[in-house]
Formats: C-alpha cells, structure tokens, sequence
C-alpha cells in the first residue's frame, strides 16, 4: 500500500512541476508551457526545408544517441540508396509515433515523445560510393589542433545519426531500428548516448546547464535572428550536384571530457573568470550583480581596479563572433557520463555538436580557442568527426535522395 500511495504522489507531482515543452522559440529561455501528457504526444515533422533535430532547443529533447557507420564491403551507390530509403520509412514512421516497418515492439506505449532523427554523410561516404566528384568543397577534413587527444576508432564515419527524444526508451528504440535496417550494408563505427536536462527540472524553463554546472547556450544564434539561416543553412548554390545540400547543414561532433577533478579545484570566482560569465544566473561579468543571463555582454567594460571585467582568456570573449570575424555556429550537444576511467577521474563531459552553414566558422573558433581559452585547461578533446546533413526530404522523398538517385 505505501508504494501505491509514493507512486500516486509522484504522479501528481510530476503533473504539476513538470509543465514545459518544446517549441522553436527561445534558445536561451522559455518554451511554452503545456501539460506534462503532451510530451509523449508531441511529434515533430519528419518532412520538410531542413531535416529535424538541428534547430529545436536542446532542452526539448533529454535524451541523445549519436552513432556513425561505415559502409559494409560491396555497398556502393545502390545499396547506399536503399539503405537511406530504408531509413527514412523507419524515422519518418516512428517520429511519428507508428510502428517502423521492422518493429521490435520495444516502445509500444510511447507516444512519439518529439523523437528526430538526423542523417549525415561524411567525407569518406562519397569515395566509397563513387561520388568523390559530388563531395561538398565546404566538407574539409578537420585539421587536428595541438591540445587535441583523439581517439581515430570513435571518429569520423561514413555515415551518421542523431537521434533526440523526450523518452530514453523511445531513443533507444530508434537507435536499435536503424541499426538493424543497416544490416549487411553498414556497421557501426561508433556510437555515443548523452543527456540533457529532464523537463520541469527547474521552477521555471532555462537554458541547460552542462556537466561544468554552466548555463550552456545563451550566446546560440536564435531563430528569431534576421540571418539565422544564413549562418546555419546552406543556401541555394544555383549548382544542380550540390542542389541535395539546399537547406542542409554540416554538423561538427567532437567529444570533449571535462576534467572535473582540476575544474573543482577552482574556486567559484575563479571557474566564473574561466567562462567570463556567472555560474547562478548565466549573466556576463561585465554586467552588474543581479543582471539577467540575456544581459548583452560588453567586452570592452574594465573593473574599478583597472583589468577587463570578461578577462582577455574568458571562453566566451575568445569564442564571440566579435573575435573570429563573425564567425558564428549553433552549439546544440549534449551531457555524457560513461562511468570511471581507471584513474578513477569521471569518464563526463559534452557530446558538443555544431551547425553552421560552412565547417570553416567551426575550424577558426577552434583554432583560436585551443591557444588562447583558459578553458582549455579544464577539457581535452577526445573525438571528431565532421558530416554534410543534407536538406530535409520532401513529401515522398528519402533523406539525400537528390544526391543517390
Ligand atoms: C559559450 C561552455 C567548448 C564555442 C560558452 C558558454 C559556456 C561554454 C558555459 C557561455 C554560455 C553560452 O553562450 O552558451 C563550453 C564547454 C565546452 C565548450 C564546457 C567544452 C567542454 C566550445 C567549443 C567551441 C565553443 C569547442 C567552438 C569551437 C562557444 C561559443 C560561445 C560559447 C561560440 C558563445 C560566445 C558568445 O557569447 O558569443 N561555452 N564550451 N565552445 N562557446 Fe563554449
């Protein structure tokens, strides 16, 4: 009788704090507010300009699985084509809350739970099926910078998904769909799983925090932003080969371990001047105690004694468009933990994924950071990858259909 009554409670007040969903709106803030049954209702478009999962706010999806793949022996530009039209039934089916074509019954009470699914190519992909000479020129190899310590056997791929969800079950349902639709054309190279922040977490809807116990996002292009697309989207080249990646991005996927250990030496005042901004409210150093994480962040503003109230190695004065000739990404990742390295340091850090219209904004961040950001310190950077996301399918279309067909 005592865990029906513990259970009953929870339930009720799961359907009182955990009010948030998703919408589009508002990186940096709120999403709507709406009852905690429509998570599991809520399906988000498989069709469309662009494909799904790159633009709605990480806090609406908990829950992310990343896997790439690599073309079996003997799978060329056919067997390629098949397997993306196998692909996209089974994500169009199940982002929408119906059963893939070969089920496992794993999730049969779920609702679609918001459940994207994101296919990208990678550079070896177009080699492999033929295609060297449709290779996007954006889509360079990223070079290897000097603090880097990456693993090769979990980067790069011929192929790649992101899976989100609301549901851990529900991603993992699709992620065990896909693999078993790629069988005998494709094998997993290698596959990571990432959190975010469940909903009704906080009192009120919020930027996420990472694993560092930072607010993470609040400098992200926002939609709402008049040349959002231009930073995020490939534009219509006017060249009829590269007419696949209209509407696409490219993703950049790096693995980064927090060394929370050294980070935790830190003291509070210490770990804020890392980042530049303040842990509690996410707001800039340069605005004043109180001031909101939308406070704009002023990188010219000097403290009464005299030194740069966002000092010269602060993450985000080394990061800001401001400082790499306005080059400027969507940051959209998520939280990992893989238990205990033997050292016995926590095996944690971010699954950190950008977009951008062009690699290029990525490569020259980095550049820059990896000599000149105190955050440096505090991670290393164990896996890379990059992939061309082509644009969404429409109506009746696979996903990269204009590129194989
Ligand atoms: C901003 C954390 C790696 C690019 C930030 C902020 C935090 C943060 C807390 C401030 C809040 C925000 O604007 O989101 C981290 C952590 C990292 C990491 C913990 C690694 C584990 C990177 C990398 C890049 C990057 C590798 C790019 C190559 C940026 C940019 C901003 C930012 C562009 C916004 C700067 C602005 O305000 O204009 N990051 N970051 N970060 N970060 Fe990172």
């Amino acid at each position: 009788r005592r865990m029906l009554s513990s259970a009953g409670t929870a339930g009720v007040a799961g359907l009182v704090s955990g009010a948030v969903a998703g919408g589009t709106a508002g990186y940096a803030v709120a999403d709507r507010a709406v009852p905690v049954t429509a998570v599991g209702a809520t399906a988000v478009p498989f069709h469309g300009t662009h494909q799904a999962g790159i633009t709605a706010p990480p806090q609406a999806q908990a829950i992310g699985h990343l896997a790439a793949f690599d073309l079996a022996r003997g799978t060329g530009r056919t067997e390629a084509a098949a397997l993306m039209r196998r692909w996209s039934a089974a994500a169009k089916a199940m982002t929408q809350g119906h059963a893939p074509a070969c089920d496992d019954q794993i999730a049969l009470d779920a609702g679609p739970c918001s459940l994207t699914a994101t296919f990208g190519f990678g550079r070896t992909f177009f080699t492999r099926t033929g295609l060297t000479h449709r290779t996007p020129a954006a889509l360079v190899p990223v070079p290897r910078f000097p603090s880097d310590a990456i693993d090769p056997k979990r980067s790069d791929g011929d192929l790649w998904i992101q899976i989100g969800a609301d549901d851990p079950l529900v991603a993992f349902h699709a992620l065990h769909v896909l693999q078993k639709e790629a069988a005998g054309a494709a094998e997993v190279r290698w596959q990571m799983s990432g959190f975010n922040r469940a909903r009704g977490a906080t009192s009120h809807p919020k930027t996420v925090r990472n694993l560092m116990g930072q607010i993470d996002g609040t400098g992200n292009p926002k939609p709402t932003d008049e040349d959002f697309a231009a930073k995020i989207f490939v534009p219509d080249s006017g060249h009829t080969d590269q007419a696949w990646m209209n509407g696409g991005s490219y993703a950049v996927v790096r693995r980064i371990r927090m060394l929370l250990g050294h980070w935790a030496d830190l003291t509070r005042t210490e770990q804020e001047e890392v980042i530049g901004r303040r842990k509690g409210t996410g707001a800039p150093l340069s605005a004043l105690k109180g001031a909101a994480e939308t406070t704009p962040m002023d990188l010219n503003k000097f403290t009464r004694n005299g030194s740069l109230a966002i000092p010269a190695d602060a993450h985000i004065r080394v990061a800001a468009p401001e400082s790499n000739d306005g080059a400027a990404m969507l940051r959209r990742g998520f939280s990992y933990h893989d238990g205990y390295r033997t050292d016995g340091t926590p095996d944690a850090g971010l699954l950190f994924i950008t977009w951008q219209a062009d690699p290029e904004a990525f490569i020259k961040v980095q550049t820059k950071l990896d000599g000149a950001d105190h955050l440096t310190r505090f991670i290393r950077h164990e896996s890379t990858a990059v992939f061309a996301v082509p644009g969404g399918a429409a109506p009746g279309e696979y996903v990269g259909q204009r590129l194989l067909e």
